[in-house]
């Protein structure tokens, strides 16, 4: 494993793993592994914050606006960051933003765009915005706070693999036998949450029939429901607690489930998260 820039994610997304990600993290570091890849990674939580990773790593997501904004940020993050220089953080911007049709501009357009709805949504929410105002902070959206970050995504995206496939497409094609997989699907009860033709309450079903013939390792973060222990219940299981926020909110008490098909990656796990 080599050592690697440590960034915060580009935007606030909603059920982005602030809270449990650098436990995540140490389990992960802890996992002999050759590539890495995250099936469904958003705003990528858990892989921006490792701090050592392998040389193959891939991050996937079915939202295409994710996929380009990566790609944009590893290309042209300059051009990104000029273009967004002067953007105002009003309701105004945002609405005629949101009224804005992705597939009708450029590359560099949506992702300026997206970066720029992303940071004023109420709550990081991809699909359903409304404009988010905090009274503690004031307006969200701010070049001078993002720009050192950007720049470091930059660099730590330099040799990654950006992938926009369905979750099942991208496991078959890099599964093996060291392969380490870490997935965050949408909770249980939340499948609709990041645009209906995403995700759907079946998946979960296809999702865990694949992992059972995964060759390589898989940890999975997702809400700890009956159903979900009932459609996973051939793995192994770990309870943990975080807490769950939605910006602004109270931060509720919530349970999680990591499920793997190496108890030992749990066990190791339970020392970390405990
Ligand atoms: C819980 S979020 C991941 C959050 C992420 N860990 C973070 O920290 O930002 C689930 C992600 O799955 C993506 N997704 C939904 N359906 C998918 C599918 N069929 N294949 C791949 N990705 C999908 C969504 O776009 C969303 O970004």
């Amino acid at each position: 494993m080599k050592e690697v820039i440590r960034c915060e994610p580009p935007a606030p997304w909603l059920g982005g793993k602030s809270r449990l990600a650098d436990r995540i993290v140490d389990l992960i570091e802890g996992i002999d592994h050759d590539l890495y890849l995250e099936p469904f990674t958003g705003m990528g939580g858990v892989f921006f914050r490792r701090r050592r990773s392998v040389k193959c790593e891939v991050i996937n997501d079915f939202n295409g606006e994710v996929a380009n904004l990566f790609r944009q940020l590893r290309r042209h993050h300059n051009v990104v960051l000029e273009e967004a220089r002067f953007l105002l953080g009003s309701r105004e911007e945002f609405e005629r933003f949101k009224a804005q049709r992705p597939d009708l501009m450029t590359e560099i357009e949506r992702a300026v765009r997206f970066l720029y709805l992303q940071h004023q949504a109420f709550g990081g929410k991809p699909s359903g915005q409304n404009f988010g105002v905090d009274r503690e902070r004031g307006s969200r959206f701010s070049i001078e706070k993002i720009e050192i970050n950007i720049e470091r995504i930059r660099k730590r995206l330099s040799s990654v693999i950006i992938e926009n496939l369905d979750f099942i497409e991208v496991i078959d094609r890099y599964d093996g036998g060291r392969a380490l997989v870490y997935l965050d699907p949408p909770y249980y009860g939340g499948e609709g949450d990041y645009g209906k033709s995403l995700f759907s309450r079946s998946r979960f079903v296809d999702l865990a029939a694949r992992l059972s013939r995964l060759a390589g390792t898989f940890i999975l973060s997702i809400n700890d429901v009956p159903a979900i222990r009932e459609i996973f219940s051939d793995f192994a299981m770990l309870e943990v607690q975080t807490k769950y926020t939605i910006q602004g909110g109270e931060a509720k008490n919530v349970g999680e489930l990591l499920i793997s098909n190496s108890e030992g990656a749990l066990v190791g796990a339970q020392k970390t998260l405990i």
